[in-house]
């Protein structure tokens, strides 16, 4: 939610903040702005209302000249997307300028004292409150920039990544995190800093995750200072980026989402490297081998994630609980953190965000370590918070994903759990070793799986037109399908806006089917597993009722081909592999199904990437 960007150094300051600010776009895009600061003495101030475009145009005809500067790209939360909401804030004698990502929950009662003193606010912001609480301490305490912001943090509570600078010092950003991400990037003679590193990776490798509660100084020509909100000073620890430049461009596609789906042969491959090995025959989970003891010991574990991450994690319910004979309860992070959850140390919770940064699933991650349990974090994003905060974990390896909609982090998370799932088998012996290398063998050949069903695409591009104008859809499956039916609806909805609804197949009878009728496609996810006769029968309930069917199906299937109106054949294998490959065509026929609607999947309204708010 929200993505901020500064540089101070010789660069093309406009240049790098803009590029960076459409690297961030996918954290929100409802205004941008920029504050730039020059040898002029000036501190220019341009905003606009919508995506970042906009604010390079209206900047067209502006003054750009500055040594430092800071941007931000936004999601609202407090105030309407509007020229005046966005950020940068200043504070009420101009002298200020900060961007923030985050929430600050007490501003009401901040903003009301600051009234009280004579403040007049000019936007509906938690944000300005922000920098003119720093402004006040400045004057009122005749102290640093630095000095009023740590003043100003300690009476904050909430959520915030923040950039400031200052008139009077052109050469100073100062940064300070709390729950927010915030990176910096070390060049040679200049410093960046970002919501990640994407905006800086083609300069420097070379970068800082600031912590919780920690204050950078970044001034130009002196190194690098980070301070704690006591005023004691952190060690810096630099680490070394390997991300590239080539994974945050759409390398031919016309969208990153496209590349995204196409990529999953090669992310997959990346994502099993190393971790199955022997032909298949063995599992090797560092997160795993290194607490074999927790993972022998655990009485429950406890799934916590949100949106398409909750559907990879009851996948995870499905495949721990057939494998590992380990109950599992599932749990939106939301609900969990706020249920008064019953944990102790012989829970292992695992905590699933592409982003690591999910304010919800980082707060449930943060309340089960807390608790006692052993907290296990599978993530997408390399030092990103929810790695930081947990006892163990897996990286996905798939790569930076930028299109909002996921794609290649599902297949990724659904892959990791599975070889989590099997390495725990492994571990604690609920499976002869013959069925794991069964299962492994074939997990070497998912990729080539992949690259078979991506053979689809022309085939789902047409069969595409055919639905683009239907207003509601259903998505039915069973088993390791019914959470590949949540997220193909959910794929649907967020870049289309067609509503869609994943139900069980078996609960379709106890009210859904009531919808059915030649206006409402189903789309039915029946590959041949053990509840393959089931579902064939609510493949008929459908039919019986008028209802059009898309039905993905195994190769060789000629029951449900008679039945449905289209069919889409994915290749034969395990059960418990059957999520990876039935969820592509659907990610597909999303994408085209947008496409046809002239929509921008990979900016669809009012979502971000990286939701940081509750
Ligand atoms: C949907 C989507 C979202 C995210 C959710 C959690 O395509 O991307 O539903 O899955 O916001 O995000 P992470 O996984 O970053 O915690």
């Amino acid at each position: 939610m929200c993505g901020i960007v500064g540089y101070i150094g010789n660069g093309n300051v406009y240049d790098i903040l803009i590029k960076g600010l459409h690297r961030l776009e996918y954290r929100g895009y409802d205004s941008a702005g920029l504050a730039l600061e020059g040898e002029d003495g000036k501190l220019k101030v341009y905003k606009s209302k919508g995506k970042v475009s906009n604010l390079e145009e209206y900047c067209k005809d502006k003054s750009l000249d500055a040594k430092v500067g800071i941007a931000h790209t936004r999601w609202a939360t407090h105030g309407e997307p509007s020229d005046c909401n966005a950020h940068p804030h200043y504070s009420e004698d101009g002298k200020l300028a900060l961007v923030h990502n985050g929430t600050i929950e007490n501003y009401k009662v901040l903003k009301d004292a600051l009234m009280q003193h004579g403040c007049t606010f000019h936007s509906e912001t938690d944000t300005e409150v922000l920098v003119q609480l720093i402004e006040y301490i400045k004057v009122k305490n005749n102290c640093s920039l630095v000095d009023a912001v740590r003043e100003a943090l300690n009476q904050v509570v909430g959520a915030y990544a923040i950039a400031v600078i200052e008139k009077e010092h052109p050469d100073t950003i100062v940064a300070a995190r709390q729950s927010s991400p915030l990176v910096i990037g070390i060049g040679e003679d200049e410093t960046f800093l970002a919501s990640d590193a994407t905006p800086f990776v083609e300069y420097t490798k070379e970068a800082v995750y600031l912590n919780d509660g920690e204050i950078a100084v970044i001034k130009q020509g002196e190194p690098l200072k980070i301070l704690k909100l006591d005023n004691s000073e952190s060690k810096i620890d630099v680490k070394t980026l390997e991300l590239s430049i080539s994974q945050l461009e759409k390398g031919g596609f016309p969208h990153f989402m496209l590349k995204e789906i196409f990529e999953q042969p090669s992310t997959l491959k990346t994502c099993i490297r190393g971790r199955v090995v022997d032909d298949g025959r063995r599992i090797h989970i560092n997160g795993i081998n290194d607490h074999k003891d927790t993972f022998l010991n655990a009485k429950r574990i406890v799934i916590v994630a949100c949106g398409t991450s909750w559907h990879a994690a009851l996948l995870g319910k499905y495949l721990i609980q057939d494998m590992c004979k380990i109950p599992v309860e599932v749990e939106y992070a939301s609900e969990f953190r706020y249920s008064n959850p019953v944990l102790d140390n012989r829970d292992v919770v695992i905590a699933i965000s592409q982003s690591g940064e999910t304010a919800d699933t980082l707060a449930a991650a943060k309340i089960a370590r807390k608790m006692g349990a052993f907290v296990y974090g599978i993530s997408n994003s390399v030092g990103s918070s929810i790695p930081r905060e947990t006892d163990s974990g897996t990286y996905l390896h798939v790569g930076p994903e930028i299109g909002v909609a996921s794609t290649k982090a599902f297949t990724g998370q659904v892959m990791v759990l599975t070889l989590l799932a099997l390495g725990v088998a492994q571990l604690r012996g609920t499976m002869e070793s013959d069925q794991i290398a069964e299962i492994g063998k074939e997990i070497l050949r998912i990729p080539d799986y992949v690259e078979k069903v991506l053979k689809l695409n022309e085939k789902i591009e047409r069969l595409s037109l055919i639905y683009t104008y239907a207003r509601n859809f259903l998505y039915l499956g069973r088993g390791y399908s019914y959470p590949v039916a949540l997220e193909g609806a959910l794929k649907l909805k967020e870049i289309s806006y067609i509503h869609a609804e994943g139900y069980p197949a078996a609960e379709m009878k106890h009210g859904p089917i009531a919808l059915i009728d030649a206006e409402m496609p189903s789309v039915i996810i029946a590959p041949n597993d053990h509840l393959y006769e089931k579902i064939v029968s609510n493949v008929q309930q459908v039919k019986a009722r008028g209802g059009n069917i898309i039905a993905i199906v195994t190769e060789g299937d000629t029951v449900i081909r008679n039945i449905a109106d289209h069919v889409l054949e994915v290749p034969p294998m395990p059960e418990c592999l059957t999520p990876i490959i039935t969820s592509i065509p659907l990610q597909l026929l999303s994408y085209y199904i947008a496409i046809n609607k002239g929509k921008d999947v990979d900016m669809p309204r009012n979502l971000a990437k990286s939701v940081t708010v509750e």
